[in-house]
């Protein structure tokens, strides 16, 4: 399986260790997600939020395992460099269009590593009032936590490894992958 992936997906999969995690592993997860939240708020009309670019894949399939009326928003951030690790400060580049004020809000998250972005898109949500507000990640790095930041809803725990695919990316690139990499040192350093 892991190696037809990387057949299937060479060139891209040269800059690869491993796949850690299958798109079946990841679909699996996604539909168990799905029909909890789809149980958990019923009659509550949720907005899902997610922020631009990474959480794409993620939110396109779990929002068709949502078997309740929903709607959709997205904000986009300036992020530190995940080579340094550099905590620099997080700044809104792009701002909901629906207002959030009494409305049951998830937040969806692609990768959760020191908790920073998190922490600072929670606060910023929680001025606007929602009726409630919870977290729903789908990969977890625990090793690098900074800030401890509630999550209702988590798909996997990872190891303290950079990783691409499925909306996880290293400078823009392997976005696309349909499953989850081990990304190799070598490239990470960008040698
Ligand atoms: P943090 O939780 O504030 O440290 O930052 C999370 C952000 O760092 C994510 O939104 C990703 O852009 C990036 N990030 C952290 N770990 C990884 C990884 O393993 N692969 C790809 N991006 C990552
Ligand atoms: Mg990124």
């Amino acid at each position: 399986m892991k190696n037809d992936l990387m057949r299937e997906f060479a060139p891209i999969t040269n800059d690869l260790d491993d796949i850690l995690l299958s798109p079946d592993d990841i679909y699996k997860r996604v539909v168990e997600i799905g029909k909890e939240i789809s149980r958990d708020y019923l009659g509550r009309n949720p907005i899902f939020i997610g922020v631009l670019k990474g959480v794409l894949f993620f939110m396109a399939d779990l929002l068709r395992q949502i078997s309740i009326p929903v709607e959709m928003d997205f904000i986009a951030v300036s992020n530190y460099s995940p080579e340094t690790r550099d905590l620099g400060y997080v700044r809104m580049v792009k701002d909901l269009d629906i207002p959030i004020g009494d409305r049951h809000v998830l937040f969806v998250e692609d990768v959760i590593d020191t908790g920073m972005t998190l922490n600072y898109i929670l606060q910023n949500l929680i001025m606007r009032q929602p009726a409630s507000l919870e977290v729903c990640v789908l990969f977890n790095k625990p090793a690098h936590r900074i800030m401890n930041v509630p999550i209702k809803y988590k798909g996997f725990d990872l190891p303290d490894q950079f990783v691409v695919g499925y909306g996880l990316d290293h400078r823009e690139r392997y976005r696309n992958l349909p499953f989850v990499g081990l990304l190799k040192a070598s490239v990470f350093r960008g040698k």
